[in-house]
């Protein structure tokens, strides 16, 4: 009898679970107490390491727990002769920093060497890739790449591996027998012959009958841009040294992925160049954040501010080579970026995903506003200002 009323007893102290709203509450504040993780990462502290496809150097990851952004993937990989060679979707750039690459893309090779951006496009069926060093394994070539995770889970997630990388693969044959990656079935590929060349001079109806034609209209006519980004030679690589620097309220830039353009394969991320001046500094801009950065060169510093920041502005430094990323908060953050060299450019990459119409374009849940303008800015002529307010 003892040992039984004990029994009840304890049922009796075990709390009622929390529930799904409650750890719904905790889920939510681990994302916004991601403003209190390091915003940069040094280059120095992430290493070189060699995988199935190449060798790698790992910024931000999923998988990596103190990543300020963790649906951001960002990886520097250099090239001494050819990576590996895998098939997966699209959505995802990669910036050439060193040397004289190549890159197939389906059938084609592609040359580009630095700042030179290399685009795989959201095609049915997927993108076959693999990058080639051009030099020798002493020159090796080295790019930079930017994918956003949840684009890839909305487009399945999957990815087939075609040509392993050769150091890797004599390190590890005792894991080739592994079957890492699913047999692929083509029975069920509709798009095996997918071509966007098919489309290049498709010509919307005049009207149509219903709102689903409407949306049939809509499909078409992205396919026709991606066809005509082919044709134009737009298809996998935009050239750096085809774009002009442009200076605007928040600083010098060269746009390469923009929602205004039509003649890109792609329209899923915002993608640029900054160049800030000796001893300069950007403008200053309200934003919700979601911005990652890879400073090409220069060093600097970064001013960031905002109600997630409870002990004042945050001085975030920074040097070549090193990943910045500007966390997500609900209230937004403002921000400001410093180049500390007074004889030297600094010059950062920037990108963050293209939200539309869907999203309220930049205005997003804080508001998009422009604080301060740059000095370049500043100085430039009334007719040369903005138009847009
Ligand atoms: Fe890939």
């Amino acid at each position: 009898m003892a040992g039984q009323k004990e029994r009840t007893h304890v049922r009796e102290q075990e709390p009622e679970p929390a529930g799904f709203y409650e750890n719904f509450l905790e889920y939510l504040k681990i994302i916004r107490d991601r403003t209190e993780l390091p915003h940069v990462t040094k280059s120095s502290d992430v290493p070189w390491q060699v995988g199935r496809n190449g060798k790698s150097k790992y910024y931000s990851t999923p998988l990596k727990p103190d990543a300020v952004l963790p649906d951001r993937l960002v990886f520097r990989k250099t090239i001494e002769d050819r990576n590996g060679r895998h098939t997966h979707q699209g959505s995802l750039v990669i910036l050439g920093l060193k040397g004289s690459g190549e890159t197939l893309v389906d059938d084609v090779r592609h040359p580009w060497g630095p700042e030179d951006l290399i685009i795989l496009p959201i095609k049915p069926g997927g993108i076959e890739h693999q990058h080639f060093n051009m030099r020798g394994p002493d020159d090796p070539a080295e790019w930079i790449a930017f994918i956003h995770v949840p684009y890839l889970e909305e487009l399945g997630a999957e990815l087939t591996k075609n040509e392993v990388y050769k150091e890797w693969q004599e390190k590890h044959s005792h894991m080739m027998s592994a079957d890492d990656f699913e047999e692929y079935d083509d029975h069920y590929d509709l798009f095996l012959d997918f071509d966007y060349a098919d489309w290049a001079d498709y010509t919307p109806p005049e009207t149509t009958n219903s709102l689903y034609d409407d949306l049939v209209v809509l499909r078409n006519n992205y396919r026709k841009m991606v066809a005509q980004a082919q044709g134009a030679g737009n298809w996998a690589v935009i050239r750096g040294e085809d774009l002009e620097y442009e200076i605007n309220p928040q600083g010098k830039m060269k746009w390469y992925l923009h929602p205004s353009f039509e003649d890109r394969s792609m329209r899923s991320l915002l993608f640029y160049i900054q160049e800030i001046p000796p001893g300069s500094r950007s403008g200053k801009q309200h934003r919700q954040g979601g911005l990652v950065h890879y400073i090409m060169g220069g060093k600097g510093h970064t001013i960031i501010d905002g109600a997630r920041y409870p002990d004042g502005p945050k001085r975030l430094e920074w040097e070549a080579e090193d990943y910045m990323a500007i966390p997500l908060s609900p209230e937004g953050c403002q921000f400001q970026h410093f180049n500390d060299d007074p004889e030297n450019p600094a010059k950062m990459v920037v990108t963050e995903p293209s939200h539309g119409y869907e999203l309220g374009w930049l205005d997003l849940g804080c508001g998009f506003e422009q604080l301060e303008n740059c000095p370049e800015y500043d100085a430039l002529d009334d007719s040369e200002k903005s138009t847009a307010i």
